[in-house]
């Protein structure tokens, strides 16, 4: 595998070539590139990593023998890794319009004429913080609420009415995890409100002066050197990159805790039931699937549409060997969201040959073409 870096990026490999179109990220961090086929968006396997200065397999990747081309970028990564991404109709990785980067109106809004931009630092807290939080609060598993689109979100919506994120289960630092380590810091946890992401970081500058912030809490500090270069240490992440991240729990000790929403709510049984499935299905943890199931059995009874509930209880279905029962409710959850080709390509596995598999088959490669190469 070669890759070119040049005016515009090629990345070539024996079989063949792909113009890389897109990135995500910073230099200051990595750039991972896209490349386009068909007018759709999928994932290089290449990413360039700036605190090396080297190419190599972007995150998610490193484990991968054989990288795989067939990561669709999904209108999922587009809403915390630019602005508007606008999908086309039908389509799962193919768009109309992205705005590159991220864009005043994601912190300010796009307020109508004679309406107020938004001023996140004086919006109520919960809020405020839900600025930063819709792009910097992954958790251990983070779930859109029923019913809810992330696209209508925007400042000065409270971001709990959109997402579940559960928190807790590992410690370590993690590519994504800032919001999640910083309200477990006995600093946030202590001062409460006064404290944000805003109070350290200020996206207009890149001027901080960290232990001036540190010297306004605490102002006889036991020591008078870089405060947090002892207590905000940088590691590599737990979960994958080749970057080192800055550990926002400002304390030394392990946080390791049970899984519990991030917002100090009670979760619904649906919300809870699908974070134990996917710990249980990513972790291999069979005690997390045994946790689930009640739950989801709960939450089905519930009439409401819930595509990712009904395709997630297919799947245990399906790997408790109870078959007929999860082609019940992969159909179910194929009703109520026709846009899931990997759910119509695991359909179409249990239902083995015949004219029905076929025929999710085509759907599935329609909405997300497997790539020539
Ligand atoms: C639309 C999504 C989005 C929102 C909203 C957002 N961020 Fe970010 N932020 C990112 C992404 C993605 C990166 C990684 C940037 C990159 O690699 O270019 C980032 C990077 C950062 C960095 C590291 C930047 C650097 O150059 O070192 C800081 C600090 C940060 N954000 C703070 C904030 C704060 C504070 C808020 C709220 C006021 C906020 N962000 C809101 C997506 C977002
Ligand atoms: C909830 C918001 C969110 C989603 C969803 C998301 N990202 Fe990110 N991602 C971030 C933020 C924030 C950072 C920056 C972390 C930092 O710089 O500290 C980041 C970092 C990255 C990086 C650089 C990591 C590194 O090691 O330097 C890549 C590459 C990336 N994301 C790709 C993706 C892809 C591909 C998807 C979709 C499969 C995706 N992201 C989904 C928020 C998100
Ligand atoms: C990542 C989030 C983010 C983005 C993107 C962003 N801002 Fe801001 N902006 C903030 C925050 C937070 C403050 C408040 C800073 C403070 O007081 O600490 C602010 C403050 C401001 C202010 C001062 C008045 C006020 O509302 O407090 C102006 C004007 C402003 N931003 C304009 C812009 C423009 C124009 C863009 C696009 C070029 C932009 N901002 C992009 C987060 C953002
Ligand atoms: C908004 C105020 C505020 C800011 C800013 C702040 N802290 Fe704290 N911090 C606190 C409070 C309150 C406590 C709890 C004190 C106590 O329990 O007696 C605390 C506790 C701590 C502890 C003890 C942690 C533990 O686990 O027991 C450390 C270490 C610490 N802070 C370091 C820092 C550093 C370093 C910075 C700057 C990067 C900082 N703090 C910024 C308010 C703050
Ligand atoms: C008490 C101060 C403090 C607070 C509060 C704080 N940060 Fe940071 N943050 C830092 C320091 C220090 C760094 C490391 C900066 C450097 O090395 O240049 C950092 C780095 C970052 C980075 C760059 C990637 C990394 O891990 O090094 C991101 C992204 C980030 N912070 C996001 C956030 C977000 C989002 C919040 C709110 C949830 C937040 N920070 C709250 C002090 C803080
Ligand atoms: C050379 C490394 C180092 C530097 C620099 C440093 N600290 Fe500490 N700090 C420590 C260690 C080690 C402890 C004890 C931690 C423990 O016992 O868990 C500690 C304890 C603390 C505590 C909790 C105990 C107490 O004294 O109340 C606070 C708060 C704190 N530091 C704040 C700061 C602030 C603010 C700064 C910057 C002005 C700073 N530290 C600079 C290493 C450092």
């Amino acid at each position: 595998m070669r890759i070119e870096a040049g005016g515009s990026l090629r990345l070539e490999w024996p079989k063949g070539a792909v113009d890389l179109v897109f990135f995500i990220g910073s230099r200051r961090m990595g750039r991972s590139f896209a490349f386009q086929q068909d007018g759709r968006l999928y994932q290089a396997p290449a990413g360039y990593y700036a605190n090396r200065g080297a190419w190599d397999s972007p995150p998610g990747y490193e484990r991968d023998a054989t990288p795989d081309f067939s990561r669709p970028i999904t209108a999922e990564c587009l809403f915390c890794h630019a602005t508007r991404a606008r999908l086309s109709s039908g389509a799962v990785n193919r768009y109309d319009e992205i705005g590159h980067g991220i864009q005043c109106e994601r912190c300010h809004g796009s307020p109508a004429e004679h309406e107020k931009l938004v001023s996140p630092g004086k919006l109520a807290p919960r809020l405020r913080d839900s600025v930063c939080e819709q792009c910097h609060l992954a958790g251990e598993v983070r779930l859109v609420q029923p019913g809810k689109r992330m696209e209508d979100f925007g400042p000065g919506q409270d971001l709990a009415e959109y997402v579940e994120v559960f928190t807790g289960v590992s410690g370590g630092v993690k590519v994504n995890g800032h919001a999640e380590a910083l309200a477990a810091s006995r600093c946030k946890q202590a001062s409460g409100n006064r404290l944000w992401c805003g109070t350290c970081h200020n996206p207009h500058s890149t001027q901080a002066n960290y232990n001036a912030v540190c010297r306004s809490c605490h102002a006889q500090p036991h020591n008078p050197g870089d405060c947090a270069g002892c207590h905000m240490p940088k590691a590599r992440a737990s979960d994958g990159g080749h970057s080192v991240f800055t550990d926002h729990s400002i304390s030394t000790r392990q946080r390791t805790a049970a899984l519990a929403s991030y917002f100090g709510r009670q979760p619904s049984p649906r919300n809870l039931g699908l974070a134990y499935a996917r710990l249980g299905v990513r972790q291999r943890d069979p005690e997390y699937l045994e946790k689930a199931w009640p739950l989801l059995r709960q939450a089905a009874s519930v009439q409401q549409p819930d595509p990712l509930l009904y395709s997630t209880i297919a799947g245990l279905l399906q790997a408790g060997g109870r078959k007929e029962q999860a082609i019940l409710y992969y159909r179910l959850s194929l009703e109520q969201d026709p846009l899931q080709p990997d759910v119509m390509r695991k359909l179409a596995d249990l239902l083995g040959p015949g004219e029905e598999a076929q025929r999710w088959r085509r759907k599935a490669a329609a909405i997300l073409p497997p790539l020539r190469n």
